[in-house]
This record gives structure tokens, C-alpha cells and sequence, in this order.
């Protein structure tokens, strides 16, 4: 057994000054939304899981099938001695990369969720002698802390996840990736591809209703930790194609005019009926896109793998 370590960079009441700033902003703003990462609390993260081996939803596989083909390459160029995984959470596709990286000392799953980093520690930690995983729970939008641990260091970014943020977002949290970051050091990001709408839209808002339930799951963790009294059967999910910005919406959409009350913010917030709520952006990605954002923030893309099926693509990129 190898030592695990779990880290909460993160006093317990700031994640909770963290929710109640972003709920007060989110449900007094016009239109309303809410930020994607309260979706994952211990059961969130469950739903999540059960999202990958939906058969509508390929981004999981597509990831997988190329982190399959390609993970020796990834180790080749990379020879990192530390992999940070941002968002890691059950971290069941690094697997791949964790039995390529032949030199890997260190493994750094960071995560909002502190359900899905224990249970993936620890079970890294006992597969994998000589492995030291040292867990972090903290924001990865917000400034990242690292251990101090050897280099050369491979920060992954895998699942798409960097298209939940959105494009300002993104240009800060790239640059905060960069500072993470030596000269020669690389970043693997996952990056879901522009594709046909109608495959789209499907992968989020599949037949069995699990991306519903994971959408109205925000609610369920505002009413724990807020005391709020949303029904989450008096909301709709929605999941819409908006072709001008290339992202999947997801919204939750008020079945009638209602008063939804949280006392610990004093708020009563008022939705008309029909009233749409976004709840999370799932931005979709063209090459020269993913390349120029990367530059941006001083990252040189150097490899861009995709699928057989070209749905997603993981790219290399160096710290200039
Ligand atoms: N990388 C995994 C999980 C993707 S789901 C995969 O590819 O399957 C997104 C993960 O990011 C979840 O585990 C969620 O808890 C985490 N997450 C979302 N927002 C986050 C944030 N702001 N900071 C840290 N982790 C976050
Ligand atoms: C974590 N993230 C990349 C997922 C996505 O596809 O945007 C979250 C998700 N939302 C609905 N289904 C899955």
C-alpha cells in the first residue's frame, strides 16, 4: 500500500462562502444560472459516473479509446515524474496513463468532490505500490497550491471538463495552469469536438433521464446546505444546441409560476412559469480553437489526437 494523502486546501465554511455568494449572484441575476460545480456533491458525482456508460453519452469512451491508443506516446514525450489531474474524479480513464508514465512518482487528483477523491485515492493508492497520491480538494478556478514534488511535471485536464467553464473563464484558468507550470512541462486536455447537433443534444438528455436527475441534483445540494425548499419535480430539465456560441446549455426550466424561498440567504426568488435557469455550459471545440487558446496562455500545442470516429480529441501542449 502506498501512502495516500487527502488535503483540504479549502476551510470547510469558505466552500460554504463559496456557495452562498454563487447562489445569491446566480439566483438574483437576470437570466438566472448557477456554476456547474455544485452538481457534484457525493451523489452528483455517483450520477456522473452512471452519464459515462450511458450509451448516448461518447465522450467517456471517445476519451478512453484514445487514452487506450495513445498513452505510451503521452509518456513518451511527457516523462513526467508528477501527474496533477484537475476535476479528476474517479480517475478510472488515467488509469491508462498512470501504467505508461513509467518514471511517475506522485499522483495529484484535484476535485471539488471529496467522495469521488477518496474512494479513487485510496484504491490507486492500494493497486499501486511505490505510487505516492496525494489528494488535493480545492477549486481548480481558483489559485491551486500545489505539494512540492518532483518534476517533470504533466498537469491532465480529461473529460471535456475545460468546456464548462466558460471563454473568459477559461483564458484565466489556462494562464493558471501555465503558472502551475515549468518550461517544458506539458498539459493533456480533453477538449469534446463540434459535431451534429442532434448527437449533441442526445448525449444530454438521455433516454433513461440520469442527465435530468444529475441537472436537478443542483437543487437537491441548495436545499442541504441552504435550507431552500426547491421541488425538483416542479422543474424541467433542458438541454439546447446553441449554434453561435458552440456549446451544449443545460437549463432547468419552472414548470409554473412559483416561489422557491432560502433562508439562509433571507432570499425568496420568484420564477415565472417557463422561466429557464442555465445550470452548466458544455462548450464543443474545433482544432484551431483548442491551438489558439492554448497560445494564449503561453502553451505550444505539440500533438492533437482524436478517436477513429473524430467525436473528441486529446492534445499535448508545452509550457513556453
Ligand atoms: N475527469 C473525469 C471526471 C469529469 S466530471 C472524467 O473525465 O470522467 C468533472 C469533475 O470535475 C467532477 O469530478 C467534479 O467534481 C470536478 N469539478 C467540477 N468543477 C470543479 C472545480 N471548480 N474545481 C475542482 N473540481 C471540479
Ligand atoms: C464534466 N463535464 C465534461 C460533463 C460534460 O459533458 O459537460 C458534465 C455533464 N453534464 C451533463 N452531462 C455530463
Amino acid at each position: 500500500m502506498s501512502p495516500f494523502h487527502l488535503t483540504r486546501t479549502l476551510p470547510e465554511d469558505a466552500t460554504d462562502a463559496a456557495l452562498r455568494a454563487d447562489v445569491q449572484r446566480g439566483l438574483t441575476g437576470h437570466p438566472k444560472t448557477l456554476p456547474p460545480k455544485w452538481f457534484y456533491d457525493a451523489h452528483g458525482s455517483d450520477l456522473f459516473e452512471k452519464i459515462t456508460e450511458l450509451p448516448e453519452y461518447y465522450p467517456t469512451r471517445a476519451e478512453r479509446e484514445i487514452l487506450i491508443a495513445r498513452s505510451g506516446d503521452i509518456a513518451t514525450a511527457a516523462r513526467a515524474r508528477t501527474l496533477v489531474e484537475l476535476g479528476s474524479g474517479s480517475s478510472e480513464k488515467t488509469r491508462h496513463l498512470l501504467d505508461a508514465l513509467t518514471d511517475l512518482r506522485t499522483y495529484v487528483p484535484v476535485d471539488v468532490s471529496e467522495s469521488a477523491l477518496t474512494q479513487a485515492g485510496q484504491a490507486l493508492a492500494a493497486e499501486r505500490p511505490g505510487l505516492d497520491v496525494h489528494a488535493l480538494i480545492a477549486d481548480f478556478t481558483a489559485e491551486l497550491t500545489l505539494p512540492d514534488t518532483p518534476g517533470p511535471r504533466l498537469v491532465a485536464f480529461l473529460g471535456g471538463t475545460i468546456g464548462n467553464l466558460l471563454p473568459a473563464e477559461r483564458a484565466a484558468f489556462l494562464a493558471s495552469v501555465r503558472a502551475l507550470l515549468a518550461p517544458g512541462d506539458a498539459l493533456l486536455l480533453g477538449t469534446d469536438l463540434v459535431k451534429d447537433e442532434e448527437v449533441l443534444v442526445r448525449a444530454y438528455d438521455d433516454a433513461a433521464g440520469v442527465t435530468a436527475a444529475f441537472n436537478k441534483n443542483v437543487l437537491t445540494v441548495i436545499n442541504r446546505e441552504l435550507g431552500a425548499d426547491f421541488e425538483p419535480g416542479a422543474f424541467d430539465h433542458v438541454a439546447r444546441w446553441d449554434a453561435e456560441h458552440e456549446w451544449i446549455e443545460m437549463r432547468l426550466r419552472s414548470r409554473t409560476a412559483q416561489t422557491v424561498k432560502v433562508p439562509a440567504l433571507d432570499l425568496a426568488v420568484d420564477f415565472a412559469a417557463d422561466e429557464e435557469m442555465r445550470t452548466e455550459v458544455s462548450a464543443k471545440f474545433r482544432r484551431e480553437g483548442v491551438r489558439a487558446e492554448l497560445s494564449a496562455a503561453a502553451l505550444e500545442l505539440s500533438h492533437w489526437w482524436t478517436d477513429t470516429a473524430g467525436r473528441f480529441a486529446l492534445s499535448l501542449s508545452v509550457a513556453r
